[in-house]
């Protein structure tokens, strides 16, 4: 299994570059997208060095709000509008949010008082919105550019694996 410091002495970007090979052999002939959400979370959360939450928020085709799905850590804030804290944010704006300091972020949603810096990857298949990927840290300042560009490379992954097409067992989630 995957220890909390695997990653903590290796340099960052190859660090990534062996996750994305992580988890494509993890995802590999299996779409469906809830099974494959889950195993991602535990991945990046029991991988990623100084994280206290990492997991999915999955666009609610109903309301259009953002819906906890799959995460690691402790119980969170179950619904959250499109353009509400960072995770509203970075589905609002269709981009990465790093966050180096939580507290100086206007709107921030606080779900466990360890948070203290945060990164938001939004989830796109073609131009549809499914939801954003959600990763919170007790260090200040513990994502920077390397983490959001290593986390869009999962989360196309991610993307393909489960909602790619061309795989007759895919699972749409709306
Ligand atoms: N902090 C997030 C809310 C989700 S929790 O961090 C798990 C936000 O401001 O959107």
């Amino acid at each position: 299994m995957h220890a909390q410091n695997d990653l903590a002495h290796a340099d960052k970007a190859s660090a990534y570059a062996e996750l994305e090979k992580s988890l494509r052999a993890l995802l590999a002939g299996e779409p469906d997208f809830m099974a494959c959400a889950a195993n991602t979370a535990a991945l990046l959360y029991w991988s990623l060095p100084q994280l206290n939450w990492a997991g999915f928020y999955l666009v609610e085709p109903s309301s259009g709000d953002l819906l906890l799905g799959p995460f690691q850590g402790k119980p969170a804030c179950v619904r959250i509008a499109i353009g509400q804290g960072v995770c509203g944010t970075s589905a609002a704006r269709r981009e990465t949010v790093v966050v180096e300091d939580v507290h100086a972020f206007p709107g921030h949603i606080a779900c466990d008082s360890a948070s203290n810096s945060e990164v938001v990857v939004p989830i796109l298949d073609g131009e549809r919105l499914v939801g954003v990927l959600d990763l919170d840290s007790p260090v200040h300042g513990r994502f920077d550019d390397v983490d959001a560009r290593g986390l869009e490379a999962l989360v196309r992954v991610f993307v393909a694996a489960t909602l790619g097409g061309g795989v007759t067992r895919t699972k749409r989630i709306s």
